[in-house]
């Protein structure tokens, strides 16, 4: 395998955002990530696994070590089982299995980057969490070296998160993910955006329509990949939705007095809010620019780069944000992209 030197990082990112890599490589097989992580450690220089770049922040700077691209390929279908390797990518992923009539994963079609970046960030949307379907993953311990086939509950799975992005941060890489659908599933239909979009249709829809439906309303949003439209440059919510106590929900309510606050139910009794209601009412509306840093004129909650930008002018975006936030309603908001420094 090749090892090329000082590669920008920007194309390889929906942010379009991002300085050099020092080393780059290209994992096609297991094998070469074995033999890429030889040459890192040969080197003592850290490791950056790179997937599909749409959860992504890339410093100005770049990156002082190896990274590795997982361009692993392959889908193996027994039955409902589907063993996918983790370069495949996501859409094209959601599409071959609705086109068999197999449920579990309709509501998650058009969301940008590949299947080993599922897991890790636990993605949801439009009410399905790929924990719902993950049967097993198959990583590449650093510790051993040794491969390993976690089950879903070892994934430790909760909003946008598990083992891979939290307790265990930087221990696996994700070779193959295994889903388990079922076959003619009826398509779940509970978001209220998807109720809307079906309200005037007596027929309940089919998977295929459940999943076109998907990438209609986030085209309409600017999280569907659309080239050339700005809006897209981004890495789709840039904050995670915070989750509060019903006290301090109660206490932001009051000050709204006959003004719905919408919020969902969260584990533990607690209450979850849209941080997209949030930063509007913190002045951060739609189409609002702060240098080449900029919020979709589709959606308050991406932040995007409206050309040329650089990663400090996204951080000074953020931490306007963060910053108002704080003040007026006191909730710490958590940025949901990775950041790569
Ligand atoms: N809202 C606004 N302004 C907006 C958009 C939304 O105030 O411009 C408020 C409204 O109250 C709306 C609520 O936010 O009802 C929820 O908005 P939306 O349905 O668009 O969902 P979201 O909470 O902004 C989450 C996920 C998305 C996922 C959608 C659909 C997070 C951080 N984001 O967004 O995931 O696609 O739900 O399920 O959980 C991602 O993680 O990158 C992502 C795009």
């Amino acid at each position: 395998m090749q090892f090329l030197e000082q590669i920008p990082l920007a194309s390889y990112t929906t942010f379009g955002i991002g300085g050099p890599a020092r080393w780059f490589a290209e994992a096609q097989t297991e094998d070469d990530l074995i033999e890429a992580i030889g040459f890192a450690r040969e080197r003592d220089i850290p490791l950056f696994i790179l997937g599909g770049g749409s959860n992504l922040l890339v410093s100005d700077t770049g990156f002082p070590g190896l990274v590795i691209r997982i361009a692993l390929k392959g889908i193996d279908q027994n039955a409902s089982q589907f063993s996918v390797a983790a370069g495949e990518d996501w859409d094209k992923f959601v599409s071959f299995a609705v086109d068999q009539n197999y449920g579990g994963i309709e509501c998650l079609a058009g969301i940008p980057g590949s299947v080993g970046g599922t897991p890790v960030q636990n993605v949801g949307a439009y009410g399905q969490e790929v924990a719902q379907t993950v049967h097993s993953v198959r990583v590449l311990d650093l510790q051993t070296m040794r491969f390993l086939e976690l089950s879903a509950a070892e994934c430790g799975f909760a909003y946008r998160r598990s083992i891979f992005n939290n307790s265990q941060r930087g221990r696996y890489i994700v070779t193959r993910v295994t889903y388990e659908f079922k076959k003619d599933a009826v398509a779940v239909v509970s978001y209220a955006d998807l109720k809307r979009y079906f309200q005037d249709k007596s027929a309940v829809p089919t998977l295929s329509e459940v999943s076109s439906a998907v990438r209609q309303i986030r085209q309409q949003k600017g999280m569907y990949i659309v080239p050339g439209d700005p809006d897209c440059r981004s890495a789709g919510s840039f904050f995670k939705n915070p989750v509060i106590s019903r006290t301090h929900f109660a206490q932001i309510a009051a000050n709204f007095d006959g003004f719905q606050v919408p919020n969902y139910p969260a584990e533990n009794d607690q209450v979850k809010l849209p941080a997209a209601w949030l930063l509007d009412q913190a002045g951060f509306h739609k189409g609002f620019a702060l240098g080449r840093a900029g919020i979709s004129s589709k959606h308050t909650l991406a932040l995007i780069n409206r050309g040329g930008a650089c990663a400090a002018d996204i951080a000074a975006l953020r931490d306007a944000i963060v910053a108002k936030v704080v003040e007026k309603f006191a909730i710490q908001l958590e940025p949901e992209p990775v950041w790569v420094e």
